[in-house]
C-alpha cells in the first residue's frame, strides 16, 4: 500500500482569492499545495480589462512573500461590452491566461456577466484564434430550470451552440457536478475540458441538509444526487486528459454564509489537495493522481508542468476550524467532510 507520494506539484485551476484582507488572509493555503492557480475575475466590482487583471496580479504578487513560488494566472470577466481588442492585447501581452463566462446572476458577484453568449462572439473568434482557453461557468439562469438542472440545460441549450460555431475554441466547463457533464466531456474533442473540485467529489446534496441547513456546504453549481458524485469520481481518476484540478476555493465570511440569504461558495483551500488525494486513495486511482492534479491542465493550456514536486503522506488529520481575518475581525470556515482527512502534506 502506497504511503508517501511524490509528484510533480500540482496547479488550480479554479481559484477564487479575493481582495485586501481577505486575500492575505487565504493565499497562503494556495501557495503551500499549488505552484500556478488560474485567479477567478468575480471581484466586486469585477476584473473587466486586461488593466484590470494586470493591477491585480500586482495585489496578488505583493501578497506573496519573497520565497513563495507560485504564479498567479489572471482572467478577465466577460460582459456584454467586452471589447475583443482589449482582450486580443492582454493576451499578447502575457497578462491573461484566459477569459471567464458567467452567465449573468448565475453565482456569486456575477450581476454583470453575460446576458446572452452571442453578445460576445467576437471575443470567442479572438480567444479561438489565439487558442486561449474560454472558462464556463455551466449554468442557466432561467428561474423556471430547476436549480439541480441548470447544468445540463446549460449544457444542451449554450453549451453546443457555442461549440458548434466555434469548434477550434479551447472551452474549460468549470466545476462539473453531474453525470451529464462528466459524459459530455469524455465524448467531446480534445478542445473541451473540465474541472472538478474537491468538495463535489465527496459530498452529495444531502449533506446540505444533514440534520438541518449547512450553509457550509452551499455552493454553485450546488451539489447533486450521489449517482453524480459517482460518475464525477470516476471521471476525475479515470486517467482521461480531459479532467482536471480546480478547487473552487470560494471563501466568505462566516457573517456572509450564515444569514437570512448566504452566499454560494465553500472554502476548501486549507485541506484540497489533501481531500483530493484521498478520494484517488479510495478510488485505487494514486497511479492517476499526478496526471489529475499536475499533468492534465498544464497539457490543456500549453503550459509546462512545473519543475518542482511535492509530497503528501498517509496519516489521518483534522483540518483546522475557523481562520481568522486578520484586520477585520471576521472568520471564514473551511470545508470539513465528514471524518478524518487520510493524507497530509510533508
Ligand atoms: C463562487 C464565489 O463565491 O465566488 N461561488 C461558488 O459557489 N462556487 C463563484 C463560482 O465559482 O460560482
Ligand atoms: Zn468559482
Amino acid at each position: 500500500m502506497t504511503q508517501r507520494l511524490t509528484i510533480v506539484k500540482p496547479d488550480d485551476w479554479h481559484l477564487h482569492l479575493r481582495d485586501n484582507e481577505i486575500l492575505n488572509c487565504v493565499l497562503p493555503f494556495s501557495v503551500e499545495r499549488f505552484g500556478r492557480a488560474i485567479i477567478m475575475p468575480n471581484l466586486s466590482p469585477p476584473v473587466i480589462t486586461y488593466q484590470d487583471a494586470k493591477r491585480y496580479r500586482e495585489r496578488i504578487n505583493a501578497a506573496l512573500t519573497k520565497k513563495n513560488n507560485f504564479t498567479p494566472l489572471m482572467t478577465v470577466y466577460l460582459t456584454d461590452y467586452t471589447d475583443p481588442k482589449n482582450v486580443k492585447i492582454g493576451i499578447r501581452e502575457k497578462i491573461l491566461t484566459a477569459v471567464k463566462l458567467y452567465p449573468a446572476n448565475a453565482t456569486t458577484n456575477s450581476a454583470q456577466g453575460v446576458t446572452d453568449w452571442r453578445n460576445v462572439r467576437g471575443v470567442l473568434s479572438v480567444l479561438e484564434a489565439e487558442q486561449t482557453p474560454l472558462l464556463i461557468h455551466g449554468e442557466v439562469t432561467n428561474p423556471n430550470i430547476d436549480i439541480f438542472d441548470r447544468e445540463l440545460v446549460f449544457i444542451e441549450q449554450i453549451l453546443t451552440p457555442i461549440i458548434s460555431e466555434f469548434p477550434g475554441l479551447k472551452i474549460v466547463l468549470e466545476h462539473i457536478t453531474t453525470e451529464d457533464a462528466a459524459a459530455f466531456v469524455s465524448e467531446a474533442s480534445d478542445k473541451i475540458a473540465a474541472t472538478i473540485t474537491p468538495h463535489h467529489l465527496v459530498i452529495n446534496r444531502n449533506a446540505i441538509f444533514d440534520g438541518g441547513i449547512r450553509p457550509h456546504m452551499y455552493c454553485l453549481p450546488i451539489a447533486k444526487r450521489e449517482r453524480h458524485r459517482l460518475a464525477l469520481r470516476a471521471a476525475a481518476t479515470s486517467g482521461n486528459s480531459s479532467f482536471f484540478l480546480g478547487t473552487d476555493s470560494a471563501p466568505h465570511t462566516i457573517k456572509s454564509k450564515q444569514s437570512e440569504c448566504g452566499c454560494a461558495g465553500i472554502f476548501n483551500a486549507p485541506n484540497s489537495l489533501e481531500i483530493y488525494a484521498q478520494v484517488f486513495d479510495e478510488e485505487n486511482a494514486l497511479d492517476k493522481f499526478e496526471r489529475f492534479a499536475s499533468i492534465n491542465g498544464p497539457n490543456f493550456y500549453g503550459l509546462k508542468p512545473n519543475e518542482e514536486t511535492l509530497t503528501l503522506f498517509k496519516a489521518l488529520w483534522q483540518p483546522i476550524g475557523h481562520v481568522q481575518i486578520k484586520g477585520i475581525g471576521e472568520a471564514i470556515l473551511p470545508f470539513r467532510p465528514k471524518g478524518d482527512i487520510g493524507w497530509r502534506l510533508e
